[in-house]
């Protein structure tokens, strides 16, 4: 029997560990079966779809449309800005007419007052970026300018003065 005798000559101290071959034991089983687990883990799972395909365009879009309630519509290219108010009943009505998730409802001058306080240009910023429950542009694809021209037809409605923000050296999405 060679390990009757722990670390006898062989410099080991008289560890946790009674013989060689328990250690050899304990430390391949302590690096097997997190791998073993991880496997069964893994494989267990490996009919859902991976995080890559959950964060998809496509995927995101069929999670947001029953709550946005609207279809995001491919880049219409060229011609001149469309109006706030098209824009506005395109994608922004979506959550604006009925306040969905606290957005601030067409025409409702009491949730607008605040708001429109804080000017038009943190407005339109808001509304490009995203704040909140919504989603940078409203979730739609428009230009910068139309984008504010939405802004614009609705914090007018919600008694703001201003006109549309000019937005410089406006160019399309995506050409960046
Ligand atoms: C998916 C729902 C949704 C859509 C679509 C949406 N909004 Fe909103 N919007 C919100 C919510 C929710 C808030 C309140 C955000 C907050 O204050 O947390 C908000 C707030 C705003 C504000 C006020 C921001 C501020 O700083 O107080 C503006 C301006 C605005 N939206 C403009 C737009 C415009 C323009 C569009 C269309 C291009 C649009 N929104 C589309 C949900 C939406």
């Amino acid at each position: 029997m060679a390990n009757t005798n722990p670390g006898a000559g062989s410099g080991r101290p008289a560890g946790i560990f009674k013989s060689t071959t328990q250690m050899v034991v304990v430390v391949t089983a302590a690096l097997v079966l997190p791998v073993v687990i991880i496997a069964m883990v893994v494989g267990a799972s490996g009919s859902k779809p991976r995080p890559e395909d959950e964060m998809s365009p496509e995927a995101i879009e069929a999670r947001i449309r029953p709550v946005a309630g609207f279809e995001l519509k491919e880049k219409k290219g060229g011609g001149p800005a469309r109006a706030g108010e098209v824009v506005f009943k395109e994608v922004c009505s979506a959550c604006h007419n009925t306040g969905v998730s606290g957005a601030p409802k067409f025409g409702d001058k009491d949730a607008w007052e605040a708001r429109i306080d804080k000017g038009a240009d943190a407005l339109l910023e808001s509304a490009l970026k995203g704040k909140g429950a919504m989603p940078a542009q409203g979730g739609g694809e428009y230009t910068d300018q139309e984008i504010a021209n939405a802004m614009t037809y609705m914090a007018k409605a919600g008694g703001a003065t201003f006109e549309a923000p000019k937005v410089e050296g406006e160019k399309k999405e995506g050409e960046e």
